[in-house]
């Protein structure tokens, strides 16, 4: 993996004077070439031309959901002895991997405040010998929504109005007390969670259930838990209106001068593992991403450590334009029948072709460290290619066909009728059971009042019926005594 220095390109030599984009001497920085001193501007001045044109063009479009973020780079040994659950290279006891992580709120644009409340985004890639993986995670272990085909809506309820561009909290709440699916999620964001206090102090989750393999091709259903080495820390919601006000980029500033002064922070990387068969009959649907797996049936295993020590060197190369995916997985992992996962699979590198370009992989920060091969050719900013060999398979000149059939190994049955509908219901599964006990037991007694503090002040804002009388049945569905304590609170003024 070479250093973020070492991906600068030889393209540049900083110390030779201006150049135009193609390598000729550029005659001035600073001055237009016009008809005497106060006239018109020539259409031939060049520099000028390709120096305007070039800045029309420096934006990408924002990620569209967790536009505002940052990361750094680092790595990630592995402690622990996971060898009978997985074969994956990279999870081997000992082994070294170099990686990138970038954090970032779900529901604010590129320039928004770092404070405001938010789920927060936990993204990591991992450069492996065989092909990158990367999870892309949350700062909490469960979701707003179990199925794909709600994603969308629930970003829409999140982010701004059609009419006014303001975000609103009827829109938000409005979406959320329609889908009760959501409460786990919502109790977890309206507590100390939704507001860490720097990116370094909270813990990451893969939220999913994903599938590992063992080389002896058992197969086994797993949770990602990423818990912070600086304990978790939350701010109240003062501290954080103050920050958004005195400093909106406060978490992206926090992470950059640890990481500068040599204070670089780590995550212990846990494992819940669930043997295969035990996915039928548990007590909850353990592919639902808006449920929790207990710990006394399924305790953390310690797997490893990734420690960031390297800032990046260009925000916009290597961090605007890096491209995680839960799509990249490797040998000895897999995904699982997680709708949302299935879902996401297809969607981020869709979203990446368009948000960055075709050739998105290319890029050194997406690269993987290991040689590619594949039939793939040509669009926007193609960079490597294949030269002369055949660009077809199968071929008669000796470049590679690869066919292999038959069962894959990380796989699931499925059979049965096509059908559009939530998961199969196991014994303990609702929408609020889980959302209850975080609050109620959880949750301390401090933390509950906080909690109502936080609804009842969004409330305040532009809530009206009957969003308003399904918020407070919502709450009371998830604990009768919160529930009842907003409602007083609210109409208390
Ligand atoms: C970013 C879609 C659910 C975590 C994104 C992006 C898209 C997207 C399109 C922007 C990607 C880019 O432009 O690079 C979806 C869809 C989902 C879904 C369709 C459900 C069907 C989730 C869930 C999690 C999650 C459940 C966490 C468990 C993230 C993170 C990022 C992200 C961390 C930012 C990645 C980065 O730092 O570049 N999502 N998402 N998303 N999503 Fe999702």
């Amino acid at each position: 993996m070479p250093t973020p220095e070492e991906q600068v390109d030889q393209w540049f030599d900083p110390k030779k004077p201006s150049t135009t984009e193609v390598g000729a001497k550029r005659e001035s920085d600073a001055h237009s070439l016009s008809v005497g001193p106060d006239g018109p501007l020539l259409l031939h001045d060049v520099a000028l031309v390709e120096k305007i044109a070039r800045f029309d063009r420096e934006r990408v479009p924002e990620r569209s959901p967790h536009a505002k973020g940052s990361g750094a780079f680092g790595e990630f040994v592995v402690t622990g002895d996971v060898s009978k659950y997985t074969k994956a290279k990279f999870l081997q006891p000992g082994k070294t991997t170099p990686m990138l992580a970038r954090f970032s709120t779900v529901a604010g644009e590129l320039g928004s405040p770092d404070s405001w409340r938010d789920v927060r985004g936990f993204a990591l890639k991992f450069y492996t010998e065989e092909g990158n993986f990367d999870m892309v995670g949350n700062n909490t272990p469960v979701f707003f929504v179990r199925d794909p085909m709600k994603f969308p809506d629930f970003i829409h309820s999140q982010k701004r109005l059609p009419d006014s561009g303001l975000r609103s909290p009827n829109m938000q709440w409005d979406f959320w007390s329609l889908s009760p699916e959501s409460a786990h999620q919502v109790a977890y964001l309206m507590g100390p969670r939704g507001l860490p206090k720097t990116w370094r102090n909270m813990n990451g989750y893969s939220s999913h259930t994903y599938m590992w393999v063992n080389e002896d091709g058992e197969k086994f259903w797993v949770k990602y838990h990423f818990l912070t080495d600086q304990g978790v820390e939350n701010m109240s919601n003062e501290e954080a209106a103050k920050l958004a006000g005195e400093d909106a980029d406060v978490h992206r500033r926090d992470l950059f001068d640890a990481i500068k002064k040599g204070d670089y922070p780590s995550w212990t990387l846990h494992v819940q593992v669930m043997p295969f068969e035990d996915a039928k009959t548990y007590r909850f649907n353990p592919f639902d991403l808006t449920k929790t797996w207990s710990k006394n049936d399924y305790p953390r295993i310690e797997v490893g450590r990734f420690t960031l020590n390297q800032n990046p060197i260009n925000h916009y190369a290597q961090i605007e334009q890096a491209a995680f995916s839960p799509s990249n997985t490797v040998p000895g992992t897999g995904v699982s029948p997680d709708k949302m996962l299935l879902g996401r699979v297809f969607s981020y590198p869709d979203a990446h072709r368009n948000r960055i370009g075709t050739n998105f992989n290319q890029l050194p920060v997406n690269a993987p460290v290991v040689k590619t091969n594949n039939y793939d050719k040509e669009g926007h900013m193609q960079y490597h290619h294949t030269g002369a060999a055949p660009v077809y398979a199968p071929n008669s000149y000796g470049r590679a066909f690869q066919d292999t059939q038959g069962v894959v190994d990380n796989g699931w049955e499925a059979d049965g009728e096509l059908v559009r509908t939530a998961y199969t219901l196991h014994r303990d599964d609702d929408d609020f059971g889980q959302a209850h006990t975080l609050v109620r037991e959880v949750f301390s007694e401090e933390e509950r009042q906080e909690l109502v503090n936080t609804v009842v002040d969004m409330l305040k804002s532009d809530l009206e019926e009957p969003v308003l009388s399904n918020v407070f049945a919502y709450w009371k569905s998830i604990d009768e005594e919160v529930g009842q304590a907003i409602e007083d609170g609210y109409r208390k003024g």
